[in-house]
């Protein structure tokens, strides 16, 4: 008889293929005998011996041959020069090692031996695969851990030799960024060119070895029609949103850790007209808008080791409102002055789009007008609505929560809510202070609210239904509209397609 309980043991949740850096890469995610998912890394163009020539010898060969020096190395805009001579180098070296290689083959060996002297190793493969959002290593005896978008937490088959290789990845990344980490100073907290996001630790600070933690930077921005596409949020929820931002009314973007707070910023602030002068503070550059948006990004820094050369975010924001900003993204609010020069700037005119952490709307307004922020109440009138982003961890997705209004006095309504047994979002109020502020600042009428809400939830399906999800696709149509909405509308009726 056939055991089912050894058959259910292994099998194959998915096998999808990419290229990292010119290195074609197969990834097998199988449920095993064990609590989390593998995640198995295959290189099939180079073979598990040549791979070790390559990761010993060859490499040690390559660093010693070619020759920059440590300026050359650490100067950014010198990147693409010192990857030429290595790569230069590393073909030289393989025609020496193996004569008889192709040119095809040659050049992916190549690509490796670079990854392995110049960068990450192996975790820039896991780097380049856009399903994954985190790779983290807690030691050198366990395997690197990856987050995958659809499967979550998963085991991989990479580990790292010691713990000195992970100690040399830290300190590879801080050297990039100015910085150190050593017995002194065991935390580290930086991002990469590429923008993601890593942290590191080292023993015994981290107990059972040094660690690195890597937010992995989404190389596709989030844009209104991804979100939507992947139910994040009702096409109905978009329209509202994309109302409020076309009118010039101020919104705060709450929810909890890795909820999808920034990337929600990021696919609102794409809704901006072109004519509008933005000006956006983060600590970490995470937000890519149209490359056409009027758009000045600014980044905080932090004191050098001798506690000097600091720029905070409160530096920037009072900065900004002295740069002509029509409208002003904040990254993430933590501190009062922060909040209070941000509430000060929309009552004097400007549109704000902020985040910060709370898990939902009463949490979000207890947060700003309880200590340490401490925001009078009546002043949060000023923000036109708050959403609220949700990441429901045992399902692996992420929705709006909720999307309400701020009355006059402080109070909130929720408009919109996601209802977790349907997995659907309802409206469960009809528009009041909304309603009157676009009536006060847009002379519009309720049934004319109700008409933009409807036309603009038909676009947003029509840019759906035609995958029109790249941040600057979304971005031309947008500003198209606010140029001429009836030549979207005309397309978007006759169900016809965008000529860009
Ligand atoms: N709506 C979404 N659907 C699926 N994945 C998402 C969604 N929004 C964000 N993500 C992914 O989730 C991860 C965290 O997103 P993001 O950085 O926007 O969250 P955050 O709330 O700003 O986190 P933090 O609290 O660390 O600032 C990223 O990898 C991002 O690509
Ligand atoms: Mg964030």
């Amino acid at each position: 008889m056939v055991d089912d309980k050894k058959l259910r043991r292994v099998s194959v949740l998915d096998t999808y293929g990419f290229e990292s850096n010119g290195i074609p890469v197969e990834i097998k995610v199988v449920k095993r005998d064990d609590f989390n998912p593998f995640y198995e890394v295959m290189i099939p163009g180079i073979a598990e011996y040549t791979r070790i020539i390559l990761e010993t010898t060859l490499r040690a060969e390559l660093i010693s041959e070619v020759k920059v020096d440590i300026s050359e190395m650490l100067d950014p805009k010198k990147g693409d020069e010192v990857r030429k001579k290595f790569f230069d180098g590393a073909l030289s070296i393989l025609d020496k090692n193996f004569p008889n290689l192709t040119e095809d083959k040659k050049r992916i060996l190549a690509s490796y031996l670079l990854q392995n002297a110049l960068g990450l190793g192996e975790i820039e493969t896991l780097l380049s695969d856009d399903r994954l959002e985190e790779v983290v290593i807690n030691n050198s005896r366990e395997p690197i851990w990856v987050y995958h978008k659809k499967y979550g937490w998963c085991k991989t088959n990479l580990t790292l030799k010691d713990e000195e290789a992970i100690f040399d990845y830290s300190s590879l990344i801080a050297r990039k960024v100015g910085r150190q980490i050593n017995v002194l100073t065991p935390l580290l907290d930086a991002h990469l060119p590429s923008g993601d996001r890593v942290n590191s630790t080292l023993f015994p600070v981290s107990n059972f070895g040094n660690t690195l933690t890597i937010r992995k930077f989404s190389r596709n921005p989030w844009t209104i029609t991804t979100l939507i596409k992947n139910k994040t949020m009702s096409p109905e929820i978009g329209a509202l949103i994309w109302m409020c931002v076309q009118n010039e009314l101020s919104l705060l973007i709450a929810g909890g850790t890795g909820s999808g707070k920034t990337s929600f910023l990021n696919a609102l602030a794409g809704l901006i007209p072109s004519s509008q002068r933005i000006i956006s503070i983060e600590d970490t550059r995470e937000l890519t808008l149209p490359t056409f948006l009027h758009w000045v990004p600014m980044v905080t820094r932090e004191p050098n080791a001798e506690g000097k050369g600091e720029v905070s975010m409160l530096d920037l924001m009072v900065n900004a409102l002295r740069m002509r900003p029509d409208r002003i993204i904040v990254g993430e609010v933590r501190k009062q002055r922060e909040a209070e020069i941000l509430f000060e700037a929309m009552h004097t005119g400007h549109s704000v789009y902020a985040s910060l952490h709370a898990d939902n709307t009463e949490q979000a307004i207890s947060r700003l007008t309880n200590p340490p922020i401490n925001i009078p109440k009546e002043m949060l009138d000023a923000l036109a609505g708050i959403v609220v982003t949700f990441r429901h961890r045992r399902f692996n997705i992420r929705r709006v929560l909720e999307f309400g209004e701020i009355h006059k006095n402080g109070d909130f309504r929720i408009l919109h809510r996601w209802d977790v047994k349907t997995d659907e979002m309802k409206q469960v109020a009809g528009l009041s202070r909304l309603a009157d502020l676009l009536s006060l600042y847009a002379g519009m009428s309720e049934k004319e609210i109700k008409d933009d809400v409807d036309k603009k939830t038909e676009v947003l399906n029509w840019m759906v239904a035609n995958d029109y999800t790249e941040v600057d696709q979304v971005g031309r149509i947008i500003s198209q509209y606010y140029i001429s909405e009836d030549e979207i509308y005309d397309a978007v009726s006759k169900g016809e397609k965008w000529r860009f």
